[in-house]
């Protein structure tokens, strides 16, 4: 089987082609591109949605185009059609949705809607499928969630914990924006602060606070964290002389905070593995912490590899594997981008 995924819920406009052996659990990545509008929306300082939703209209047909071309097929090549239909910025999803249809009516393809947690959630089993053993505990974060899932096999999943609040992501570009550090703050914030951790510098502050890391529950809590880094700058008169020490004392928390309440879960439910995806999953420090500790729990890990990290297509492909299918041929006709009242 060939899948083609399509991700627009943000501000990548991505195409991906997969071919799929079930049997052998088995997926091969025919194509994949993802053209990134980072660059457009730094000088706001995130991402404007009517500007993310033209560079989509104006991007993604081109970004199949030669993802087709790439994978040397054309469309009479391809099974079906997948593409993220939520959550997101409505305005991105529905130019991703608008043209998976339009596509899926003209080739007359059936067509997927995948949710993008989903596709976060199935990026680890891109390269790694065969070889996950279950119960899992997946942890998905990024700029929008914090989930702590429960996988008892492939397809029964349940949500076990998220944020009652901020995302981890959101709480990176939050406090980058809080230090004027630019967008997306995860990648500043990581690096500035293992810089300042390479370079063994003295630590002079107080650690930061982990809110929620010893609750009874799975649940996740970051929007304290920042408001205490906010205090801290405010009271200290030469913070932007120690921003890399603290940038390395808040990636610190965010970091302990997740692998703690993920370590715990895996003793809650007794599970085989671990499964970390989402933007926030390409955190150098937080990929090292979980390499070290699943290595000391005699528990298997699967990280998403970088390129599956942070929003594309192939995890769409992916999980449409896992999810929800209508039977319907023509099922392009029922087909909406979900809007924010969808989840409720
Ligand atoms: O999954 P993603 O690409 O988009 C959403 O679904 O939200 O995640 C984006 C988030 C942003 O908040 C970004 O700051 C964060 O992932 N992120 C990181 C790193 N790379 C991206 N956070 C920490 N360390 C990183 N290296
Ligand atoms: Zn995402």
């Amino acid at each position: 089987m060939i899948i083609l995924g399509i991700e627009t819920s943000c501000d990548e406009s991505a195409a991906s082609i997969i071919k799929v052996n079930k049997a052998k659990k088995e997926v091969k990545v025919l194509g994949s591109i993802i053209s990134s509008q980072i660059k457009i929306h730094t000088k706001y300082g995130g991402v404007v949605p009517e500007v993310a939703a033209r560079e989509h209209v104006f991007n993604l047909l081109p970004v199949i185009a030669k993802t087709l071309k790439k994978a040397n097929l054309n469309f009479k090549d391809i099974d079906k059609i997948a593409v993220t239909n939520g959550p997101g910025l409505i305005t991105s999803l529905i130019s991703g949705v608008q043209t998976a249809k339009t596509l899926s009516y003209a080739f007359k393809k059936h067509l997927q809607v995948i949710d993008h947690i989903n596709g976060h959630l199935y990026s680890p089993f891109i390269d790694n499928w065969k070889n996950i053993k279950f119960p899992a505990i997946s942890l998905t974060v990024s700029g929008g969630h914090t989930n702590l899932i429960l996988m008892l096999s492939e397809t029964k999943t349940r949500i076990i914990g998220k944020t009652l609040d901020d995302a981890a992501g959101e709480a990176y570009d939050k406090a980058a924006k809080m230090m004027n550090l630019g967008y997306p703050g995860g990648p500043i914030i990581s690096r500035l602060g293992q810089e300042f951790f390479d370079l063994n510098q003295e630590i002079e502050q107080k650690p930061l606070p982990r809110p929620m890391l010893n609750n009874k529950d799975f649940n996740f809590s970051f929007s304290g964290l920042k408001t205490a880094l906010l205090y801290r700058l405010q009271k200290d008169s030469a913070w932007k002389k120690r921003i890399p020490e603290y940038c390395y004392l808040y990636q610190e928390a965010i970091t302990e905070i997740l692998v703690k309440k993920t370590l715990k879960a895996t003793k809650t439910f007794n599970t085989k593995s671990i499964l970390v995806s989402g933007g926030v999953s390409a955190n150098k420090q937080l990929r090292q912490e979980f390499v070290k500790q699943s290595h000391k729990q005699g528990l298997q890990l699967f990280l998403s590899d970088l390129q599956y990290s942070t929003d594309n297509a192939t995890m769409i492909a992916m999980a449409s594997l896992f999810s929800k299918n209508s039977s319907k041929k023509d099922n392009w006709k029922s087909v909406k981008a979900r809007t924010e009242s969808d989840f409720k």
